[in-house]
């Protein structure tokens, strides 16, 4: 199974358009190394002829014209598309904008949880997707589904389940910071196993994560890759930036570094290859021989970037 990242970064991309931060202001120069990175996406094939996508990033457009693997094929029909289905883990706009971009009448299948379709559905906008031809399928949580495109099996099975995430920001209210979980309901955020259907090599992608509970450390022990949300290294590393007035946690996401980070909560998991996705421009992990590079390099960590091929 071959996996295509089609973008690392968490919402807003690197750089981020209105921001004069050092990582993006070096990412629009080409300076140290840094490169702009998309928002985050993958796209995921069993036989390199038809492929699956993970999360619909604004720049879905951009992503397909820079992974030949994605384009229409010049022996088929004049309209055609290797892309078969496309699954949403959570509602957030950076994984769903680019629906709006596949809006050209070409069949595939929209799979996501109950509450992100409902979300969909209630934003007349994604109408624009005929339903005619593309159908949107329910997962069906903690139960291995296969993946369908439009002719047939794309050659993938599909686990689904939720992890601690957070409400959309755009469906955020005035109670969402009353509770814990900042208001979220089952299926706002899910992680996915993935596998071959033949092979049953598998992965698991868990791009946007609150916080490794018990239940998620038990499904992640022992697997032989994950790609995992590392929106910020550090809780306030926005504030200290001057960037925004918000935490990692506040936005529902972990951070990489300290006792209850992403590298110190997987240490005893036994994961075989960990790469970090969702990766925000305030992060200094985007940064070549950064110190924070350096260190979750030699915690065994990569760090996803647009491009990428991975094979499992
Ligand atoms: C997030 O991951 O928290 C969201 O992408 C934030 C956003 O919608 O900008
Ligand atoms: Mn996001």
């Amino acid at each position: 199974m071959l996996i295509k990242v089609l973008g690392a970064a968490a919402g807003g991309g690197l750089p981020q358009w209105n921001c004069a931060g050092r990582n993006s202001v070096d990412a629009r120069l080409g300076r140290d190394g840094l490169k702009p990175q998309t928002q985050a996406s993958i796209a995921v094939s069993a036989n390199e002829r038809d492929w699956v996508i993970v999360n619909a990033a604004p720049e879905l457009r951009q992503q397909i014209n820079d992974n030949p693997e994605l384009h229409p094929r010049s022996d088929a029909a004049a309209r055609n598309s290797p892309i078969k289905a496309v699954l949403i883990t959570n509602g957030d706009v950076d994984a769903v904008a680019g629906l709006l971009s596949l809006r050209e009448g070409q069949p595939f299948n929209l799979y996501g949880s109950d509450r992100v379709l409902g979300i969909l559905a209630q934003n007349s906008i994604f109408n624009v997707l005929d339903p005619a031809k593309v159908r949107r399928i329910p997962f069906v949580l903690d139960t291995p589904f296969e993946i369908e495109g439009p002719d047939g099996p794309a050659g993938i099975v599909v686990e689904a389940f939720t992890v601690p995430g957070k409400v959309p920001l755009y469906l955020e209210d005035e109670t969402v910071g009353a509770a814990g979980g900042f208001g979220t309901k089952e299926g706002d955020t899910v992680g996915l196993r993935i596998a071959d259907t033949d092979s049953g090599a598998h992965f698991f992608y868990v791009a946007a994560c609150a916080s490794l509970d018990e239940r998620l450390a038990k499904r992640l022990r022992g697997a032989p890759l994950v790609f995992f949300d590392s929106t910020l290294f550090t809780d306030n590393e926005m504030i200290d930036q001057g960037l925004m007035p918000k935490t990692g946690t506040r936005m529902g996401h972990m951070n990489i570094s300290g006792e209850n980070g992403s590298i110190a909560t997987f240490e005893p998991l036994g994961v075989g290859r960990r790469i970090f996705i969702h990766i925000n421009n305030s992060n200094p992990v985007h940064r070549p021989g950064s110190d924070a590079r350096v260190a979750v390099e030699a915690a065994g960590w990569e760090v996803a970037y647009d491009g990428m091929r991975v094979e499992v």
